[in-house]
């Protein structure tokens, strides 16, 4: 049996837990990892504001994914970034931490979930549609570099 991924590394059991501040150090070097260049303040507020919808990945003692995620009022949740590291992605990893929040949500109030995604990132897209969003509408030059966005909706 193969003990490894494709990219060398264990496979292993993996827990979705609330993001911790011991954390820190690892959910930026994942976010710069994922191309996210948030403002490492960003993790800060959403763990002092949103911490039962900022999930990590943890394998081994490692972050390997996370999401944040926020109540935006009270029935509608927002996605607001999810990122799994380059050398985990395709395992599951990015499905399961939604499918988490998701749950969270529901259990929340929440009765619809809102999410942007960059045109161009069919993969995220692919994820988002099997999860059961839906496209309610595209806006172009959305992000600061000019590309589009699609939004995405989910009834819980
Ligand atoms: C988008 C992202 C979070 C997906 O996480 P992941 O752990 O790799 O995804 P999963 O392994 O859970 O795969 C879930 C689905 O994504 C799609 N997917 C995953 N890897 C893919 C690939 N290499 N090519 C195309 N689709 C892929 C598939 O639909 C897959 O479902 P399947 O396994 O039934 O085929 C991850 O690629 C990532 O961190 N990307 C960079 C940051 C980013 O773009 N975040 C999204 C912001 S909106």
């Amino acid at each position: 049996m193969n003990s490894m991924n494709a990219a060398g590394f264990p496979k292993d059991d993996l827990t979705i837990r609330r993001f911790e501040p011991s954390d820190f150090r690892e959910a930026v070097e994942l976010d710069t990892e994922a191309r996210g260049d948030h403002d490492p303040y960003l993790l800060t507020f959403f763990f002092e504001n949103y911490p039962t919808t900022f999930l990590v990945a943890e394998t081994n003692g490692r972050i390997a994914g996370m999401v944040l995620g926020f109540r935006q009022s009270p029935l509608e949740g927002r996605v607001f970034w999810l990122a799994v590291r380059s050398g985990r992605q395709g395992e599951g990893i990015g499905r399961r931490l939604m499918t988490e929040l998701l749950e969270i949500f529901r259990r929340l109030g929440v009765i619809s979930v809102i999410l942007e995604v960059r045109t161009r990132n069919r993969r995220a897209q692919k994820l988002y549609l099997d999860l059961g969003f839906e496209i309610a509408t595209a806006c172009k030059n959305y992000y600061p570099d000019g590309e589009g966005a699609i939004i995405m909706r989910r009834s819980l």
